[in-house]
């Protein structure tokens, strides 16, 4: 078992200071019993806005909401001790100005108590990601493949696949690091592109579909534990199947209770 040797939650900058030394290991959760499982094995957990989708099955990440995203944030960090909780923010609460983002997520963190957040954009929101790091927030850059840019993007598609886009995702990554993002997390690029990235950036970069190179990897626990949806993707290895497991116990249970063979006596009160 790889655990940690952490007595304290993980900081920002001790974060930051694994980049070179260890690499870098999250999950999301959005939910409290999943959260305190995973604390004692993962570096930080992200409240992704992926549980728009895999915790209330809407067809996309648009659908989250602010109050949502405080919710479940509050509820990993009041379940863990160690592990550093970073929240995604949704999508339409960062984007129009500075100012908008600098309000959302600033009720985002005092009202969960998450340490960090997360944003997705590129290098058009270089300037929202100083104004944020400047007054306190620190910020996590998402580039690549953006899940919140699907409509403009046309589809979940692997982005920095040619010499251009590549050079684009790159852009994107110096424009954040100037602004003074913490982190940076590359989804659905060209390994090539990620390998490139994390060698110029001073902070540690989170892949996931990136590059066994980043500092750090992430995926989305439902799709790790084989409770995601039918399909797949590529950058996913499924560590188990609890789905089958959940399966199989909802049709015990439905079993025993038809033909009477639960509850037993041994379940009740007032009987020895
Ligand atoms: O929302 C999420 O879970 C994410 C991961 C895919 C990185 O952003």
């Amino acid at each position: 078992m790889s655990l940690h040797s952490r007595t304290k939650r993980l900081s920002v900058p001790q974060l930051v200071a694994m980049k070179g030394q260890q690499k870098i290991v999250s999950l999301t959760a959005y939910t409290s019993n999943i959260a305190k499982l995973m604390d004692p094995f993962v570096d930080f957990i992200l409240v992704g806005d992926s549980t728009a989708m895999v915790g209330y099955g809407r067809s996309s990440t648009l659908d989250m909401s602010l109050d949502e995203t405080i919710a479940h944030t509050r509820a990993v960090v009041s379940s863990t001790r160690l592990a550093c909780v970073i929240a995604d923010m949704p999508f339409g609460t960062y984007q129009e100005s500075p100012q908008q983002a600098y309000r959302n997520c600033a009720q985002v963190m005092a009202r969960s108590g998450c340490d960090a957040i997360k944003l997705e954009g590129g290098a058009v929101l270089a300037e929202t990601v100083e104004f944020l790091v400047q007054r306190g927030i620190p910020v996590m850059a998402h580039i690549g493949l953006m899940p919140q840019y699907v409509n403009v993007m046309g589809g979940f598609k692997a982005q920095g696949m040619n010499d251009s886009t590549a050079l684009a995702i790159e852009a994107d990554a110096r424009a954040h690091l100037e602004a003074g993002a913490f982190s940076l997390l590359l989804e659905g690029v060209a390994e090539a592109v990620a390998r490139r990235v994390t060698e110029i950036s001073p902070v540690p970069t989170i892949g996931i579909g990136a590059s066994p190179a980043c500092d750090g990897q992430v995926l989305v626990t439902e799709d790790m534990l084989g409770l995601g949806g039918e399909h797949v993707p590529r950058f996913v290895k499924q560590y188990a199947d609890a789905g089958e497991l959940i399966r199989q116990a909802c049709a015990t249970f439905a079993e025993q209770v038809r033909d009477g063979s639960f509850p037993q006596l041994k379940h009740c009160y007032g009987v020895n």
